[in-house]
């Protein structure tokens, strides 16, 4: 079968098309999957570039979101059977999705949303979870919350603006301003433009000094310092990204503000809401771009160049 096999770590000249056999059942509880497209997440270069190399042993096959179809199911497994369409995040540190066969526990599995493409589920499962542990498990936005989210064109942000939205919240988020006719489409009522404008000042202006009761931080850098001079008083910040930089909280104290750490556990539970949002057609996977599979340094190029021509709006999608 076609895989993308990482043998060192290194930029995206190390991702090689290889030749592997497939996986086979050993399990009563396992599934084989035939996997239909992938997408591309900032995880999965982190991952080639030896990021996390105490979780891994060379050579790796990354990739964390999967759209497919059953192919085979061991004898344990009731809920499913070939043909069924599915959608999932394979278990950080296992082997990954850029493979056209995935083998996995049953327990991994959601049923694929019936209203959209195996290339509009790819973009999903990773981040789907990721923001409904943001938004809802950890900062329980409701209807009539404020909210800014920083990095509002990425794949967490396209997802994170219109969740926020179907909740009854009043979303301010950043891009660039030649999306912000596309973000405000999502959902987003106020967008500021993060490279010709400060956000702080933007939302204390638009706020009337109040600031937001939620922000949802994408981009790390000073953001968990900054984040308390646009934040109201009992405000809740929220990060995804880990603290490379040394951060100072005194303004947090001053806004008796709550702060939250997440790195996401891939959730069945929390996959099944969004699925619920997408068939109610409440959220649209949004796609930024679609790769074959043997294109993907370009796809890998494409996430990580900060100064691309054309800004990123979604997900990159592989198919296969
Ligand atoms: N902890 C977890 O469990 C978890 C889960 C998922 C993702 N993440 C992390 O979350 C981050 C975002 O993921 P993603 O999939 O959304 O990435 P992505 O698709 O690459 O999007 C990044 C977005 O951030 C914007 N951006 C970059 N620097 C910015 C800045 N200083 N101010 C405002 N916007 C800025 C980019 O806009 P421009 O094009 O204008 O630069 C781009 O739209 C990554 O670091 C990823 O590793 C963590």
């Amino acid at each position: 079968m076609k895989t993308i096999v990482i043998k060192n770590y290194g930029g995206p000249e190390v991702l090689q098309v290889t030749e592997m056999p497939i996986p086979i059942i050993t399990d009563p509880s396992q599934v084989l999957v035939k996997v239909r497209a992938t997408s591309v997440n900032p995880l999965d270069y982190q991952v080639r570039r030896g990021d996390y190399a105490s979780f891994f042993e060379l050579p790796i096959i990354t990739g964390h979101d999967i759209a497919g179809d059953i192919i085979a199911v061991g004898e344990a497994v009731k809920k499913w059977q070939p043909g069924d369409k599915v959608y999932y995040s394979p278990r950080f540190g296992s082997s990954g999705s850029y493979a056209a066969y995935h083998l996995t526990e049953e327990s991994s599995l959601s049923r694929m949303p019936d209203n959209i493409s195996y290339e509009e589920a790819a973009a999903v499962p990773l981040i789907g979870g990721t923001v409904w542990e943001m938004l809802v498990v950890r900062a329980q936005l409701k209807k009539g919350d404020t909210i800014l989210i920083l990095g509002g064109a990425g794949g967490v942000g396209t997802l994170a603006i219109q969740i926020a939205k179907s909740l009854g919240a009043f979303v301010y988020t950043t891009g660039q301003s030649v999306l912000h006719e596309k973000l405000q489409n999502l959902g987003a009522d106020v967008v500021i433009d993060h490279h010709q404008k400060n956000w702080i000042e933007e939302i204390q202006v638009h706020t009337k000094g109040k600031g937001v009761d939620v922000i949802i931080d994408t981009v790390g850098g000073n953001t968990l310092s900054d984040s308390p001079l646009a934040l109201a008083d009992y405000g809740t910040v929220v990060t995804l990204v880990d603290i490379a930089q040394p951060q100072n909280l005194i303004h947090a104290w001053e806004k008796n503000a709550t702060y939250h750490f997440v790195f996401t556990r891939q959730s069945r539970d929390e996959l099944y809401h969004i699925t619920q949002l997408i068939e109610t057609g409440k959220v649209k996977p949004v796609i930024d771009s679609i790769y074959p599979i043997e294109e993907i340094k370009n796809a890998h190029q494409r996430i990580e160049d900060s100064k691309r021509d054309r800004p990123l709006f979604g997900k990159i999608v592989l198919t296969l």
